[in-house]
């Protein structure tokens, strides 16, 4: 399985946040936004990332994230040249993708608790995966219907009036036919390649999961100014509390057996003397004494 971050878009109403940095480099509490969505695709397995971002803005992601090496990864990136919507990336990154499955992953979104994610991956089988959310705003994103059986039957980007309040989380997971469902795709009135026609391909194929995430779970969004602050407000009270961190790559690096421990105390060394360092510290002392008992 690889990865897609998508790491585009306008940022408007970020502005004027984003008048100058992309939204996905901003700091969601005490790390870029877009750690969260990498680490979550590292947490499931992809060591295979390609990130999309508008020309402009490529050269600082690329300062900060590298080729991946550090992290046992590799990273490529390319360009969307300007914001037509997210099913363009399955376009822009065929050559990437080839014939196998990938995940897409928002650069703006964060997952937080169980292992509803990574056992996705772990089980994906072909067709596509996607999830559903229980939210208060379902008009605000791609909204899923589902019969009395538990089976979706709809799917609507930002309806007026929603059918459910299931909102579709931005990480979806297919197979190979996505780069060919993405190519006979058709602009939608706000002329955008919606990833929402892409589900919609692949239920009205009979080849769409549509997985209900549980109430212990968590995904926000950090796209608008208090989404940000409330985002920076979760990570802040988790950490805290529980003395973990969200959204740090050389961690899932080292669980996932991508770094020895070895190179992960090096890269945390080469850290200046910082609260993000001394968290690595801990985690590599605890890897040497052969337990990692913390919640991954
Ligand atoms: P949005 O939040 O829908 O769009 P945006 O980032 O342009 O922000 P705004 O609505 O405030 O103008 O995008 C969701 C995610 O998808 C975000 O991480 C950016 C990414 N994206 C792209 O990479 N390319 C695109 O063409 C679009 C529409 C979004």
């Amino acid at each position: 399985m690889k990865g897609i971050l998508m790491a585009g878009g306008s940022g408007s109403r970020l502005y004027p946040l984003t008048q100058v940095v992309n939204k996905q480099l901003q700091a969601v509490y005490d790390k870029p936004m877009v750690y969260y969505p990498l680490t979550v695709l590292m947490a499931g397995g992809i060591r295979e990332i390609c990130l999309i971002a508008m020309e402009r803005d490529l050269p600082k992601f690329q300062q900060l994230l590298g080729d991946g090496r550090q992290w046992g990864i590799k990273l490529e990136y390319r360009v969307q040249p300007h914001p037509e919507g997210i099913a363009q990336a399955f376009i822009i990154a065929a050559d990437f993708i080839g014939n196998g499955p990938v995940t897409l992953i928002l650069g703006d979104n964060l997952f937080f608790g169980g292992d509803a994610l990574p056992r996705a991956l772990a089980d994906f089988k072909g067709g596509a995966t996607i999830f559903a959310y229980h939210v208060t705003n379902p008009e605000c994103y791609g909204v899923v219907e589902f019969d009395a059986g538990g089976q979706a039957v709809s799917l609507e980007e930002k309806p007026a009036r929603p059918r459910s309040q299931y909102a579709v989380p931005g990480v979806y997971l297919y197979d190979g036919q996505v780069v060919e469902i993405a190519r006979s795709l058709k602009p939608s009135e706000r002329n955008e390649l919606e990833i929402t026609d892409v589900n919609r391909a692949y239920l009205s194929r009979g080849q769409l999961q549509v997985n209900r995430l549980s109430r212990g779970f968590a995904w926000l969004d950090a796209g608008s100014s208090s989404s940000l602050f409330e985002a920076a407000a979760f990570v802040q009270t988790i950490e805290k509390r529980q003395g973990i961190k969200l959204g740090c790559p050389e961690e899932a690096a080292l669980r996932r057996g991508f770094l020895s421990l070895e190179a992960f105390e090096k890269l945390a060394a080469s850290m200046p003397s910082c609260e993000y360092r001394h968290y690595l510290e801990g985690i590599g002392k605890e890897a040497a004494r052969q337990h990692l008992p913390l919640p991954s």
